[in-house]
């Protein structure tokens, strides 16, 4: 059957990031026979306009159903004085939180023609292409007691780490499936040396590890440890497994090994459906850009990488999330560029719909 495929544009520069998508879609339907069943809803502050709340309750159906949701950005300065509960952010929070998309997928992958955007030296970064997955729904920014209470005379701020062996089983199996559509390697990071969730987190992760996923190269280290050799020697990893904290602040840091936010796509997933599929939802890590909105000017890649990694990783086309991988490579090879991956005065920025032909130029030649 013909896999299914929601597409929530959203608001801003997602529209026009995701128009460029749409005709990438179309062009491996003509070319390549790889056809989709796609739905389009709105999500953020369209979906307020439409409905007056930032996710409808059929719409939430529809990404429960779907094989794959494809989401461009959320938010915008008319909507920063809507009440807290209506905020277009509420609409992607409800999408993760109700589709239990407990492991984020972070690449950073550093095209040759962008190293020098790099904040390191480009034999560092140059063809650099790890993948950071972090736990995102449980961990210190959830765990209980947390507040802040009076504790003899001073005030007293308390979070707790919490993770139960269920929640480190599935987003280690998850990492593990990761891996076997990559290259069969992951390093766990936690803090198992001061820690007793990273005890138990070390634990659950090699016992997943040798029941059901022995083929896969496993390595533990600290995630301190791990924050140095990212920006040390980055190309030593390839997935890197870690909790909801450190993962925050080790995305951060791999992110900027790469460059420009308009390179860099991102996905969540979920438990396994009945088909074998995660559930899934894949989006551009920036927002909706509403300075450049309106304008063709936004950089449609990491969109259009963010499909790619759909087709990797919910449709089982690795090959051809590869061929469009490349042909963005091409492209930014050829000096092809969006405002944002200007480098010097003299260059003339392409458009969005620019970028949008090129990328499909260098499929057509693929
Ligand atoms: P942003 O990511 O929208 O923009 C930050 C800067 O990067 C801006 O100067 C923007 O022009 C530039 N930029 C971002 N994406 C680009 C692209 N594809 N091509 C070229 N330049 C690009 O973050 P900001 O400004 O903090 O937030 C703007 C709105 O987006 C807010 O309403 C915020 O809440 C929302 N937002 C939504 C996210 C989401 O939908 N996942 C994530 C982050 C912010
Ligand atoms: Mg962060």
């Amino acid at each position: 059957t013909t896999p299914s495929l929601l597409i929530l544009p959203g608001d801003g520069i997602g529209p026009e990031v995701m128009a460029e998508v749409r005709r990438i879609i179309d062009w491996f339907g003509a070319r390549r026979g790889l056809t989709f069943d796609i739905t389009e809803d709105l999500v953020g502050g369209a979906a307020y306009d439409a409905h007056g709340v930032p996710l409808a309750d059929a719409t939430m159906a529809r990404a429960q159903q779907a094989d794959a949701v494809l989401l461009g950005a959320v938010g915008g300065p008319q909507y920063d004085t809507l009440d807290f509960s209506l905020k277009p952010e509420r609409g992607l929070l409800r999408l993760r939180k109700e589709m239990d998309l407990f492991a984020n997928l972070r690449p950073a992958q550093c095209f040759d023609a962008l190293a020098d955007f790099s904040s390191l030296k480009r034999d560092v970064v140059a063809g650099l292409d790890i993948m950071i997955v972090r736990e995102l729904t449980s961990g210190v920014y959830f765990g209980q007691p947390r507040g802040i209470v009076e504790e003899g005379g001073q005030r007293v701020g308390i979070n707790t780490q919490r993770y139960t062996e269920a929640e480190i089983d599935r987003v280690a199996r998850a990492a593990f499936e990761l891996a076997r559509k990559r290259n069969g390697k992951v390093c766990s990071m936690e803090k198992a040396n001061v820690m007793e969730s990273g005890i138990l987190w070390r634990d659950v992760v090699q016992a997943v590890h040798d029941a059901d996923y022995p083929d896969i190269d496993l390595s533990h280290m600290y995630a301190d440890a791990g924050g140095m050799q990212l920006c040390r020697w980055p190309k030593q990893f390839d997935v890197i497994l870690t909790d909801n904290l450190f993962g925050d602040l080790l995305s951060d840091v791999a992110a900027m090994l790469t460059g420009s936010l308009g390179m860099l796509p991102s996905a969540s997933l979920g438990a396994p459906m009945e088909n074998g599929r995660p559930k899934a939802m894949y989006e551009p890590v920036h927002g909706s850009a509403p300075d450049i909105a309106g304008q063709g000017k936004a950089n449609p890649c990491a969109c259009v990488l963010s499909f790619a990694m759909a087709l990797r990783y919910s449709f089982d086309q690795g090959a051809e999330a590869s061929r469009l991988e490349k042909a963005v490579e091409k492209v930014l090879a050829e000096g092809v560029r969006t405002v944002d991956l200007m480098q010097s005065e003299g260059e003339s920025p392409t458009s969005t719909q620019g970028m949008g032909d090129a990328i499909l130029a260098a499929l057509d030649a693929s």
